[in-house]
């Protein structure tokens, strides 16, 4: 039998990926939003599709939970984008109450089902949705650091003028402004960058990935990024549905790793069938540490805001 993935959110982020799942015929999947039509046009779109891309996934669109029932797992999207100017932080109590509809309504139809949470903020949603679903934290995560990885990785390729297929990189930490992209751990073919890059052009690196997602609002005016979003929302998918073991920076349930408990943070993760199956510890020297801790506080500030 197929896997199912039910995307909640037919919006730009969330059509992309089903379009992705649906393209690799990795799974059949469900396309939820409450707007009438819309992921019921999106999904027809996508199925007419198949044909062409050789692809034998189904898809369908909906306003109904109960067409979600018995998900491998479900992605939630859904919630308000941020607008030119607002953080992704602004967004925590409009976002908090469409996460826990969704999460209450999803889990209990998928009780077996992975959570990966990409509404923002995300590291605080991600807590919500744990919460809510009274799910194990193992099966419940966020989507940051891939697609905050994947815009360093580029930058990188984008300043040695080679291919990001061959930039590894790590950001660690919430998913937001103060993210922790990592030099260190940032290599090219396994050469560090801080060998290959001046220290000064290195900090304007990071500081555009810190504000990537930011950039692209400013462009676009109406809505976010959601190409790489997608993108990185479909590689932690792929990982939990074919049980890959990969290691990729998520934000995991922190349970006394990285000294920090009970919060939701980026950091590298061991992704498999049930979800986070191991979180993977750095050895972080001073300054990563300051940072590290600079961007877990600033996470845990808002889920004390929502007193969860
Ligand atoms: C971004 C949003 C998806 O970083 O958080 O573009």
């Amino acid at each position: 039998m197929k896997k199912k993935v039910s995307v909640i959110g037919a919006g730009n982020v969330g059509a992309s990926l089903a379009q992705m799942i649906v393209q690799s015929a990795i799974a059949d999947v469900v396309l939820f939003d409450i707007a009438g039509g819309i992921p019921q046009g999106k999904a027809l779109d996508i199925s007419e599709a198949c044909p062409l891309w050789g692809s034998s996934s189904s898809i369908i669109g909906t306003n109904d939970y109960s067409h979600t029932e018995n998900s491998d797992v479900i992605v939630i999207t859904a919630g308000f984008p941020r607008k030119p100017g607002m953080s992704r932080d602004d967004l925590l109590h409009a976002n908090a109450k469409v996460v826990s509809e969704v999460a209450e309504n999803t889990s209990k139809l998928s009780p077996n089902a992975v959570i990966i949470v990409v509404t923002n903020p995300m590291d605080v949603m991600a807590q919500v949705s744990m919460k809510v679903s009274g799910f194990d934290s193992e099966r419940v995560m966020g989507m940051g650091g891939i697609l905050d990885s994947a815009r360093f990785r580029t930058f990188v390729a984008w300043e040695l003028n080679m291919s990001p297929e061959d930039v590894e990189a790590l950001v660690l930490g919430g998913h937001g402004d103060l993210m922790v992209p990592m030099p260190r751990f940032t290599t090219v073919k396994g050469v560090p960058i801080t060998e290959l890059i001046s220290k000064d052009r290195i900090n304007a690196l990071v500081e555009r990935t810190r504000h990537g997602g930011a950039e692209i609002v400013a462009l676009l005016k109406t809505a976010s990024a959601y190409y790489a979003p997608a993108a990185a929302t479909y590689q932690m998918v792929k990982a939990v549905l074919l049980d890959e073991k990969r290691m990729l920076p998520c934000s995991a349930y922190l349970n006394g790793e990285y000294g920090k408990n009970g919060i939701y943070t980026g950091v590298p993760v061991m992704l498999g069938n049930s979800g986070v199956e191991k979180i993977i510890e750095l050895e972080l020297n001073q300054q990563e540490r300051a940072d590290f801790e600079r961007s877990v506080s600033a996470v845990k500030l808002l889920v004390e805001k929502l007193n969860l």
